[in-house]
């Protein structure tokens, strides 16, 4: 028999694209509500939480985490003890949502074990209309579906759908909120993210992230400042600040500017600052003086391109050209000579043809990236690239696909090839991946490590020498005797 809906909020497109630029985000403090019974629902039940995405989804894991913590579930590892399962998933391509779906299918199993089960599934994905439309039809066993900007809400989400036995579904289509004083359970004691905004209101024609995620808002300053601050005083050494378009930081406000913002953030003296993503066209000379001017701003700039054809990054309405951005490359390393450039790039735009796409290729080898994430392009329900009509056969996009990757890679080995024999500092993370005996942290330009030596140096800034460079990773072992200098 079909349960019944309890339909709180489901989204909606046309509310997601709305932008009032008047209009002012509310800022909820102490957001996370709860009553009595809430704070005990988790007494002696566990739960499960896996995140798909991006570093923004992975802090709202983390927020996820810590709000079911504060109902006392406890975190398990092991899908099959689990008395709460949230997916917490991600929009950007279609091949991210078929994983989800096959997640989705592989767990109705579980259901017939533990018939007590709270099955959730929330982020980016399930802010659009068609898919939470096809989970109510087609996944039965899904009790709970809540969106980006009611992760808050979720204590009482969940004391619903655990009572009442309905599906409960809570999706807030709207240019969102901010909340504030969030509990979270954050995956590393030494590295850790911090949301300073929310949204984008660029609309790159092929993106489905100003709609799942809303309008951009920066948080207060003051917040930012002192959630950093605090992270400090934990001992942590490494904070990345998010956000779709950190440069956009503040506009909202008309507060201080992502510069501004970041020079505060080296001054509280937190060891390593990073921060992703920027956008091209909002770079400016003030940012590049302050990341040139701080040591512990790292030499790292994520620098998305998308690509290198003028007329596709018009038709993807990235509002630059590829002359503006060799100019922004040129500026940044006249100012940062020792920075690393990283970018992202999609291949295969609707109709991109031969000559656009070797124009990407040109530029590749113009800029010489340090690494890239390359993609095939990805047709998202609602944007305005999905609707054009599209002459590029997969197998040609593969083709091309495959061409960039192999010209990426020959460009990042011989870059990497540069540290053989160096020292350079790495941040220990830990064990590495692949072989539990090896450790594994990245350098201060956002090199991957692999490397011996004392796992006592958990957490620890040390210099490690060089003795290998791959394409992916550097070799090398830790120079004990200088440790104490690190
Ligand atoms: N298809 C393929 N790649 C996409 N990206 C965003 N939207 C799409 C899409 N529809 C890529 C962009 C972005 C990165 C996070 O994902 O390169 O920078
Ligand atoms: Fe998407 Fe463009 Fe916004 Fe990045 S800047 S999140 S690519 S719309």
């Amino acid at each position: 028999m079909k349960r019944t809906i309890q339909v709180k909020q489901i989204p909606n497109l046309k509310e997601a694209a709305k932008r009032e630029m008047n209009l002012q985000p509310e800022f909820i403090y102490q957001s996370v509500e709860m009553d009595e019974t809430m704070k005990n629902l988790g007494k002696n039940k566990k739960f499960f939480v896996r995140t798909y995405g991006c570093q923004g989804n992975l802090r709202d894991g983390e927020v996820i985490e810590g709000i079911l913590s504060k109902m006392q579930y406890e975190k398990t590892e092991n899908l099959q003890e689990a008395d709460v399962i949230i997916l917490n998933t991600c929009a950007v391509r279609e091949n991210a949502e078929k994983k989800v779906f096959g997640e989705i299918g592989l767990l109705k199993k579980l259901k017939l074990t533990n018939p007590d089960l709270i099955f959730g599934v929330c982020g980016c994905m399930v802010q659009q209309e068609h898919i939470v439309k096809k989970i109510l039809e087609t996944c039965e066993h899904v009790d709970l579906v809540f969106g980006t900007h009611n992760i808050h809400h979720l204590p009482s989400l969940l004391k619903e759908a655990y009572f009442s036995k309905e599906r409960v579904i809570e999706v807030l289509s709207n240019q969102g909120n901010i909340a504030e004083d969030l509990p979270s359970i954050r995956a590393s004691k030494t590295k850790a993210w911090v949301n300073i905004m929310y949204g984008c209101n660029k609309f790159c024609t092929y993106c489905i992230v100003p709609y799942t995620r809303g309008k951009e808002r920066s948080r207060k300053s003051v917040d930012i400042l002192k959630e950093i601050q605090e992270l400090k005083d934990q001992g942590y050494l490494e904070v990345t600040v998010l956000g779709q378009n950190v440069n956009a930081y503040g506009k909202d406000l008309h507060d201080i500017s992502f510069a501004q913002l970041l020079e505060q953030i080296a001054l509280i003296g937190i060891k390593r600052i990073r921060f992703t993503t920027s956008h091209p066209w909002d770079f400016s000379e003030e940012l590049i003086d302050v990341i040139a001017k701080y040591d512990n701003i790292m030499p790292h700039i994520h620098l998305p391109v998308q690509s290198g054809d003028d007329t596709i990054l018009r038709k993807m309405g990235r509002r630059y050209t590829t002359q503006s951005y060799l100019e922004l490359v040129q500026k940044i390393r006249t100012k940062i000579p020792n920075v690393a450039l990283t970018t992202d790039i999609i291949v295969g735009f609707p109709n991109e043809s031969e000559e656009n796409f070797e124009n990407t290729l040109k530029l590749v080898e113009q800029v010489r990236y340090d690494s890239a994430f390359t993609f095939i392009y990805s047709p998202r329900v609602g944007t305005p690239a999905a609707r054009l009509e599209d002459n590029v056969d997969m197998t040609t996009k593969k083709q091309r696909f495959n061409r960039l990757t192999a010209v990426i890679s020959k460009i990042q080995l011989e870059k990497y090839k540069t540290y053989q024999d160096q020292v350079v500092k790495v941040l220990v993370e830990g064990y590495s991946k692949t072989n539990p005996s090896i450790l594994s942290g990245y350098t201060e330009d956002m090199k991957l490590v692999n490397f011996k030596g004392n796992p006592e140096f958990i957490g620890k800034i040390v210099p490690v020498l060089i003795h290998k460079c791959k394409t992916f990773t550097l070799e090398g072992e830790i120079l004990e005797t200088r440790c104490a200098q690190a």
